[in-house]
């Protein structure tokens, strides 16, 4: 269930940067303490051993000797009376076995079950040999610890019995043991285990949590980023947090702020230049339009002289209101007014009003269309895109050469493609073009490509060029096709008024 809400890389890396150092940690000391558990059992389980096996020593002592010398010739009695002296410390100490034998040939004296004969040889204490030759010499001493075929542990202690008079040690007598605490160890490591998983658990909870919570708020400064990116100035970015990100949330409104009281000084700008601007130009263009009236009455011919003049500055006039126009249209914000309409008739509409410029430049227009085809668009500023594409399409060819428009249709996509066998573009200049006033055109604006794109952008689409010189340019432009007019409300501010 944890493991699951843990996406993106950031949670994952977060979780793991606190889940390996724990469970690390976790498995170190768990170690540590599993081995510092087992070793203070064994060092107890040897201790009672061996306390064991000196207290039947000392049960055992001042008539041992005596006792050994009549064993010595198998005195039935004697084995029996020392083994009914053994046993009852055995029974009450709860060991498996004691058993009394000689330290040389390593043979069976007597044990306290009574259970193994007078001289079997033990010859599972050879694996003991440090140990019982420590004993030799006069030491007690455990065994290591081993494991029974069940899985219980076990091992030996070991205390000489000394010959009163001479101090040899005249036999050896064993204790043998299992570690029943070994369950207690058991108990601890489960304990432990447990306590582990719980750790992990807790841990793995709190990092995806805080890893979420993170995630969010990074996924909100980047929706926020984006928006602000894309001129969406309006919408505020959400507090959601007091920390350092929360201090980033709040340096990224600010930012969204200036942007956008910049943006206002600007649009105020630009309105001012419509007003002042504007204005003057249709004054100055009445005004000359009246000198060429009045140079006409008094007698000057159209074209010639002072009317020839006069012309010259309609023209100029004329490309600096076009100019104007369409850098304000370039710069100024409005919304799109989306619609649902049919392909065709879109379609002829501009063949109609391209059909006169394209025939004097001796251009042929050829216009494909799929029957029965609809677009959604801002009609007029889609309209005006392509205007201006066949037109740079046909200001491009030479007369006699094709000028090729085709609507083609994917399932939410719709494409309109304008392919001219004009001069083309050179491919360092295909980037180029899109970039505001850049023309090669005497009276061109370097307006229309840059406006193309914008008003493509803000449908949802793209605007893609392919050009080779000397053989023609295509131009296509691809937008979705949006049949319940969803995304109307999202699309991006655009200027209005283009005549491109
Ligand atoms: N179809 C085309 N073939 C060749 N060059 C083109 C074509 N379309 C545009 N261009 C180049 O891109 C420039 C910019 O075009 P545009 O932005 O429409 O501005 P303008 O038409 O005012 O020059 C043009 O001046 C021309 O050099
Ligand atoms: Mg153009």
């Amino acid at each position: 269930m944890a493991l699951r809400s843990i996406r993106g890389r950031l949670a994952l890396r977060l979780t793991l940067s606190f889940l390996i150092p724990t469970v690390g940690g976790l498995l170190a000391v768990g170690l540590i303490a599993d081995q510092v558990a087992q070793r203070t059992l064994e060092a107890q389980l040897s201790e009672r051993l061996i306390a064991i096996a000196k207290s039947e020593r000392a049960m055992l002592e001042g008539y041992f000797t005596e006792l050994l010398t009549r064993v010595e010739g198998t005195d039935e009695r004697s084995l029996t009376n020392l083994q009914k002296r053994i046993a009852p410390i055995a029974k009450e100490t709860g060991v498996r076995r004691v058993f009394i034998f000689r330290p040389d040939t390593l043979t069976n004296i007597v044990d306290a079950n009574n259970a193994v004969p007078y001289g079997h040889r033990y010859y599972e204490l050879e694996a003991d040999a440090v140990e019982l030759s420590a004993v030799r010499d006069g030491e007690c001493r455990p065994s290591v610890l081993y494991t029974a075929e069940d899985g219980t542990p076990y091992k030996y202690a070991y205390a000489p019995i000394f010959n009163p008079n001479t101090g040899e040690v005249i036999a050896i007598i064993g204790v043998e043991g299992s570690a029943d605490q070994v369950e207690e160890l058991e108990q601890l490591r489960r304990n432990l285990l447990i306590l582990g998983a719980v750790i992990v658990l807790v841990l793995l909870l709190t990092a995806t949590w805080t890893a979420r919570r993170l995630r969010k708020a990074v996924s909100n400064l980047v929706a926020a980023a984006k928006r602000i990116g894309a001129g969406n100035l309006e919408e505020g970015v959400p507090q959601t947090r007091t920390d350092e990100l929360g201090e980033l949330e709040v340096a990224v409104d600010r930012m969204r702020e200036a942007l956008r009281s910049r943006e206002e000084e600007l649009q105020m700008m630009l309105s001012g230049i419509a007003h002042e601007v504007r204005n003057p130009l249709g004054g100055i263009e009445l005004f000359v339009g009246l000198l060429d009236e009045d140079l006409a009455e008094v007698g000057h011919a159209a074209g010639a002289g002072p009317r020839g003049h006069v012309a010259r500055v309609t023209r100029e006039l004329e490309y600096l209101a076009r100019v104007v126009n369409e850098f304000l249209e370039y710069a100024r914000r409005s919304k799109l007014s989306p619609s649902r309409f049919a392909a065709e008739p879109f379609i002829k509409e501009l063949e109609q009003v391209m059909a006169a410029d394209l025939l004097s430049a001796e251009v042929t227009l050829k216009m494909t269309v799929p029957e029965g085809l609809e677009l959604t668009a801002d009609r007029d500023r889609l309209r005006r895109v392509l205007l201006n594409l066949i037109r740079n399409a046909g200001q491009a060819s030479s007369p006699g050469a094709t000028v090729e428009v085709e609507v083609l249709a994917q399932a939410d996509k719709r494409m309109v493609r304008v392919t001219d066998q004009g001069a083309g573009i050179a491919k360092e200049k295909l980037e180029e073009v899109f970039r505001p006033f850049f023309t090669t055109r005497e009276k061109g604006t370097g307006l229309g490509l840059p406006l193309a794109r914008k008003v493509i952008e803000a449908h949802g689409g793209e605007l893609h060029i392919e050009s080779e010189v000397g053989k023609g340019t295509q131009l296509t432009l691809v937008i979705p096709f949006d049949a319940e007019m969803k995304g109307a409300e999202s699309m991006t501010d655009i200027p209005d008024g283009w005549l491109g």
